[in-house]
């Protein structure tokens, strides 16, 4: 009977507090906002190191590695899948496609916040609205944005990829900052100076984060 499989479905569902149990930590996302060079992906690398260290179980989600793969640029979709595909489906950088890019990523970290991980994720993500989407797909205290804020002046001077020099020469449009917005959150979860702290400074204030709001247990004295 249809009624009977439901029930024992759902007494053989592994269940998101059994994950959790298991892993001994909550599921989140934790989504770093901020300009190119700003230090998102240095931040959430270390502290991935960080959490691995200590036990726990998250991944990044990173801009340019994902700008690889899941969210290539046609250039990389069109020798394997075709021009019209690549025109399509590949993601550059106009509002729209920020807009995509955002909305893939938000879906596959709310994914790994559903299997109990602590997701971390890397995106310049330069529109207020469509991180807000996010925020909206995930419960209350799940999705944890931190913003990474770093003065232009110092992304532009560490500018590890060139890619400032060559914005301000003309060669690329539409680049954060220089002639593409950058909208600030307005309320994040927390605010890092990443022109004055080290990267494993502002990883420990998000462990301290995580550790108030009870998402990771609390170091024992
Ligand atoms: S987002 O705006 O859609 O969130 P994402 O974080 O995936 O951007 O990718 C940003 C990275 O792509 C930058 O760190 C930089 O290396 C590169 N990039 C290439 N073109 C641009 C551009 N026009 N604006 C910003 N970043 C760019």
């Amino acid at each position: 009977m249809a009624h009977d499989t439901n029930v024992t479905w759902h007494e053989h569902q592994v269940t998101r507090e059994r994950r959790e149990a298991l892993h001994g930590h909550r599921g989140c996302v934790i989504w770093f906002t901020g300009l190119s060079g700003s230090g998102k992906s240095t931040i959430a690398n270390t502290l991935d190191h960080r959490l691995h260290a200590l036990g726990h179980h998250s991944s990044v989600l990173d801009g340019d590695n994902v700008r690889h793969g899941l969210n290539a640029g046609p250039g990389m979709l069109r020798d394997t899948h075709g021009s019209d595909f690549a025109q399509r489906f590949g993601l550059g950088f106009s509002a729209i496609d920020r807009e995509e890019n955002i909305r893939r990523i938000g879906a596959v970290a709310q994914l790994f916040c559903e299997a109990g991980l602590i997701a971390l994720t890397a995106f310049i993500s330069p529109y207020r609205l469509d991180r807000d989407r996010v925020r909206q797909t995930l419960r209350p205290g799940e999705f944890i944005e931190v913003y990474v804020d770093t003065p232009i002046a110092i992304c532009e001077q560490r500018d590890p990829k060139g890619l400032y020099k060559k914005a301000r020469a003309g060669e690329i449009k539409g680049f954060t900052g220089i002639d593409d917005p950058y909208e600030a959150p307005l309320h994040p979860e927390l605010v890092l100076a990443g022109g004055e702290e080290t990267p494993d400074q502002l990883a420990g204030r998000v462990i301290d984060y995580l550790m108030l709001q009870e998402i990771i247990p609390a170091r024992r004295a």
